[in-house]
């Protein structure tokens, strides 16, 4: 029999049930930050150290990395962290309805530049949808990349929720920043600044009207602590994606 709070790491055939279990998502009442792609898990391994009252989920297809992830976390002892191997979207689908995120983060999501490898993409509208879908009043939504033709193509896909009030683009309408006040650098960042490449961050907070979840006030203040008050953007970095400095990546 499976334990009440699962191992980090389950095969690709236990997924389904492993995801419909509310405790595999985290502590009750306890706000939680999910990375689709986690990739190895140096991001959230460093997100989960330095957030300890907020459980970690880290998604991810690869096993060796989901692997290699898991092994990093018991090292650090780090409780607040765990992985799930498969498809996020298959995944996400069968997160219980009464489990929702408080952020989830996309950072350096492969580009699949190619028009034959486009059901890839995570920036796919029904992907977007399906984790948009899954953010708490409140919460948000961050997209983190050096791709610029990616970051616009988000943006435009974004427009809806914007439209319909569901969500707010801390950077404008068609703006995004250059940096997140609390949000740990990934590898791909550091190579890539180093390199002299800029990088792009999008964040969406979904309004607290917008869904009928309550929360507790310690639940408020702790999701407050980690998604921030403010825009959270790098200094000067809120620019129009449509702005003339925009695209020196293409
Ligand atoms: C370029 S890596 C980025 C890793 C990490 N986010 C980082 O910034 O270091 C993209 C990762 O997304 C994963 N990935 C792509 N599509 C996925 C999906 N549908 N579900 C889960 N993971 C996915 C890949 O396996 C890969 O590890």
């Amino acid at each position: 029999m499976r334990s009440p709070v699962p191992a980090r790491i389950v095969s690709p055939s236990l997924v389904a049930g492993f995801a419909g279990e509310t405790s595999a998502w985290g502590r009750p009442g306890t706000p939680l930050m999910i990375e689709i792609g986690c990739g190895n898990g140096h991001f959230l391994e460093e997100y989960a150290a330095l957030y300890p009252g907020t459980d970690c989920l880290g998604i991810d297809l690869r096993i060796k990395r989901v692997e290699k992830s898991c092994r990093k976390a018991d090292r650090k002892g780090l409780s607040n962290l765990r992985f799930m191997l498969g498809d996020a979207f298959a995944i996400l689908a069968g997160m219980p309805p009464g489990v929702l995120a408080d952020r989830i983060a996309v950072n350096f999501p492969d580009p699949w530049p190619k028009y034959r490898h486009r059901d890839n993409r995570l920036n796919r509208s029904e992907a977007i949808a399906a984790m948009l879908a899954r953010i708490s009043p409140g919460g948000d939504f961050v997209w983190v990349c050096d791709y610029y033709p990616q970051i616009v193509d988000v943006l435009a896909r974004m427009q809806p929720w914007l439209y319909k009030g569901e969500f707010e683009n801390v950077h404008g309408w068609e703006g995004y920043g250059e940096g997140l006040e609390g949000y740990p650098r990934t590898l791909y960042e550091k190579r890539w600044r180093a390199m002299g490449r800029r990088i792009y961050y999008l964040r969406f907070v979904r309004r607290q009207d917008s869904l009928s979840g309550e929360q507790s006030p310690a639940r408020a203040s702790a999701i407050q602590h980690m998604v921030g008050g403010g825009s959270g953007c790098g200094k000067g970095a809120s620019v129009s994606a449509a702005g003339q400095d925009a695209p020196d990546l293409l």
